[in-house]
């Protein structure tokens, strides 16, 4: 089963952000553990980050046909990319949404998902590992829906 993991907007530069907020892995680092992560649940991950809105809409579109479920961190993009949350819904995939930090205890304005509402999730505040919850989660829950 495959399954898609989406980065949005400045992601492609984590280590050299706001460190306590975010970490000091780099995309790659994470990419790695989740690949790690993944061959250990008997998945197969793609990796997709684009600092676009309209690439990530391009690339669902094309790439959700032949996946199994997505995880996505949408970066600044969860608290208004419609176009990107009308993508996520019109694939139909379970969707679990990933924030390295913690949303809901930043500023007021970060608080919003709109994201949430078609994702089957939240995973927010639990650093780069949030990304091997989410796969935990997908995995068993495929598993229940008889995948
Ligand atoms: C983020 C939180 C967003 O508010 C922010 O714009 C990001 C990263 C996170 O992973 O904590 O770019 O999605």
């Amino acid at each position: 089963m495959k399954i898609l993991v989406i980065n949005g907007p400045n992601l492609n530069v984590l280590g050299h952000r706001d460190t306590a907020f975010y970490g000091v892995k780099s995309l790659d680092d994470i990419q790695g553990h989740i690949k790690e992560k993944a061959s250990n649940l008997g998945l197969e991950v793609v990796f997709f980050q684009s600092n676009h809105e309209g690439a990530l809409v391009d690339y669902l579109q094309a790439e959700s046909e032949n996946a199994s479920g997505t995880i996505i961190n949408p970066g600044a993009l969860t608290h208004y990319g419609l176009s990107l949350r009308d993508a996520l819904a019109d694939c139909r995939l379970p969707i679990v949404e990933v924030h390295l930090s913690n949303i809901h205890a930043r500023e007021e304005w970060r608080r919003r998902s709109v994201m949430a509402s078609v994702a089957v999730g939240q995973i927010t505040g639990l650093g780069w590992q949030g990304y091997l919850f989410a796969l935990d989660f997908l995995a068993s829950h495929l598993r229940e829906e008889g995948n």
